[in-house]
């Protein structure tokens, strides 16, 4: 009885506390519950602290991220980059000298391959545990990893801990953490970038890359060619890019998409380029008309789209030639490419110009076809065999499925117009197909307000039913496209709105924040980001 009058007065002082004698301020920002500083987005696996408010003040001036060497013949160079960065970023917070911690010491279990690039095969490769505790003389900071991509994310979410008093004399501090966890849900996490529509400088990649290190995401995948541009330089097809490129500069060279590619890898992001055919293909005709189909202009009350536009060209699936130019050109780059996924697009390809195509109307009765879309399963068999027997897996936007073609099933369903949940995207599951999801995340539509909201309430699980399939969804990506997108504004339509999708994809769905909550991690995040420079090595 007597405990139980002291419990009820316990909660009592604690509602009194809260409710009425601290001062509640004039209103709060934001609804939902404060994140407590150095809060981590997005959020880890698991956080334990037996002293959770305890806080250490880092000495920034003296800061400094040391690998501990597993084997001393084989030191972690792919982990320079990181160390570097992250060194001058916690340097660059604040002039002030002395502080409690001065150093994190990183020790990599597996093997660190020098120039390998990331594969991904396994969430458990990017798993890393943080300790931050008292020590002798001074507390310590301990990270530990199997791989080096694994390190990359603990550095990223030690440097999330650290947070300001936001004193006069600001100070920095970490909290101690017995042990944090962390492991992402989905292997594949993505931007897509559109560098056809508008041009992107390397430069403004190499940002996009930064900033997709700070989000923990792992896939860039560069929509690079389309329509209006053809910028990738081939070496056995020089005429590409110089009748296609926009202009002579508007280009990426070998060695530009090299260092991309080096960027890219010591960030611990894998490039999945995309060349998209037989629709979107105007930039190839530039130097290969003869691969085209000609529109005949009578299908104009069929399809309703002008005829005479780019977007109503496709490649033409009866002349061989087109097949032998694609082969060279796809080992090319797939010679240039480090990756084990290619995007071969197959989407919105333009039916009715085949349709009326005088050509294709004589292939289709050589080959008893009574569709268009039989033409497109033709082609798309064909290229995919291709790629499939260069051991790269194909990865196809889904409308091949929305036609109605069979794709092989190792080509992997890219979704941008079906919800998760909705049919299709249960049938490709249950076909047994592999999928990526992105219908939700099309950052280039814009809708006044926190969009980050719908991105963070989209789900690749979206239903019960789907939890049996989760093995066949790599996870998805955050698309930008490029009509009404460019260098001057890429970066604030990405950030902080794409950070919603980086949290879905890495946290595990139950240990997800109600989005109220959610949004106070997130402006923690958002100023975490601003804090730091994209243009620093
Ligand atoms: C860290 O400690 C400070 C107090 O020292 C506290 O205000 C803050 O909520 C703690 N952060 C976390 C993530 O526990
Ligand atoms: C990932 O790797 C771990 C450890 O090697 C293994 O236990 C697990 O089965 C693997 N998961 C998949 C999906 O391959
Ligand atoms: C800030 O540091 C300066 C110089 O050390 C000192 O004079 C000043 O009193 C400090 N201010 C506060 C609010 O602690
Ligand atoms: C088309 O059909 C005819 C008659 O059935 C057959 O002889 C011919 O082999 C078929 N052609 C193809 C390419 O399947």
């Amino acid at each position: 009885m007597i405990l139980w009058v002291l419990i009820v007065n316990y909660f009592f002082c604690a509602q009194f506390v809260n409710g009425h004698l601290e001062p509640i301020g004039y209103g709060t920002p934001l609804p939902g519950k404060r994140a407590p500083s150095g809060s981590v987005w997005p959020k880890p696996l698991y956080r334990f602290s037996t002293n959770p408010m305890k806080a250490f003040s880092v000495d920034t001036q003296a800061f400094e991220i040391i690998l501990l060497e597993n084997n001393p013949t084989s030191s972690c160079t792919l982990l320079d980059f990181a160390t570097n960065h992250y060194t001058n970023l916690i340097r660059n917070l604040n002039p002030k000298t002395g502080g409690d911690l001065s150093c994190l010491q990183i020790k990599i279990f597996g093997d660190c391959v020098q120039d390998e690039y990331p594969r991904f095969e396994n969430t458990t490769e990017e798993n890393y545990q943080l300790i931050v505790t008292e020590g002798y003389p001074s507390p310590v900071a301990i990270l530990n990893a199997y791989t080096p991509w694994g390190a990359l994310r603990g550095i990223e979410t030690f440097y999330q801990m650290i947070w300001s008093d936001e004193s006069e004399n600001e100070t920095f501090y970490v909290n101690q953490t017995d042990s944090l966890v962390d492991e992402p849900r989905f292997i594949y996490r993505g931007i897509m970038i559109d560098s056809a529509r508008h041009y992107l400088p390397e430069q403004t990649i190499l940002k996009i890359l930064t900033a997709m290190m700070y989000n923990k995401f792992n896939v860039l995948h560069w929509h690079i060619v389309d329509d209006q541009s053809f910028a990738f330089v081939s070496q056995s097809f020089p005429e590409l890019s110089k009748m296609g490129a926009y202009t002579r500069k508007e280009i990426y060279t070998p060695e530009v998409i090299r260092r991309i590619q080096e960027a890219a890898r010591v960030r611990g992001i894998r490039i999945i380029f995309e060349f998209d055919t037989p629709g979107h293909v105007a930039g190839f005709g530039k130097s290969h008309p003869e691969f085209l189909t000609p529109c005949y202009d009578e299908y104009q009350s069929i399809g309703g789209i002008n005829p005479r536009r780019a977007s109503a060209i496709n490649f033409d699936p009866s002349n061989e030639d087109v097949f032998e130019f694609m082969e060279a050109f796809l080992q090319e780059v797939l010679s240039v490419s480090k990756d084990q996924y290619l995007h071969l697009g197959f989407d919105e390809v333009f039916l009715p110009c085949w349709q009326t195509s005088p050509r294709i109307k004589a292939f289709m009765v050589e080959r008893n076809y009574t569709s268009t879309r039989q033409v497109l399963g033709y082609y798309i068999n064909r290229i995919t065999e291709i790629v499939s027997s260069l051991g790269i897996t194909p990865i196809a936007w889904q409308d091949p499925l929305t036609d109605g073609v069979e794709l092989d099933k190792n080509t992997v369903i890219h979704f941008w117009m079906d919800k998760p949940g909705y049919p299709r995207y249960e049938e490709a599951l249950k076909s047994g197909y592999k999928v990526l999801q992105s219908t939700c995340w099309y950052t280039n539509l814009i809708k006044y307000g926190p969009t980050w909201k719908d991105y963070y309430e989209c789900d690749p699980v979206a239903n019960a039913e789907l939890v049996s399939y989760e093995s066949q969804i790599l996870g998805g990506e955050a698309t930008i496209w490029g009509e009404f997108v460019d260098q001057t504004n890429i970066i604030s339509r990405l950030f902080p709105a794409s950070s919603a999708v980086a949290e879905v994809l890495w946290t595990s769905r139950n240990l997800k924040d109600k989005t109220d909550d959610a949004m106070w991690r997130l402006d923690q995040f958002r100023c975490n980001m601003l804090r730091r420079d994209l243009d620093l090595n």
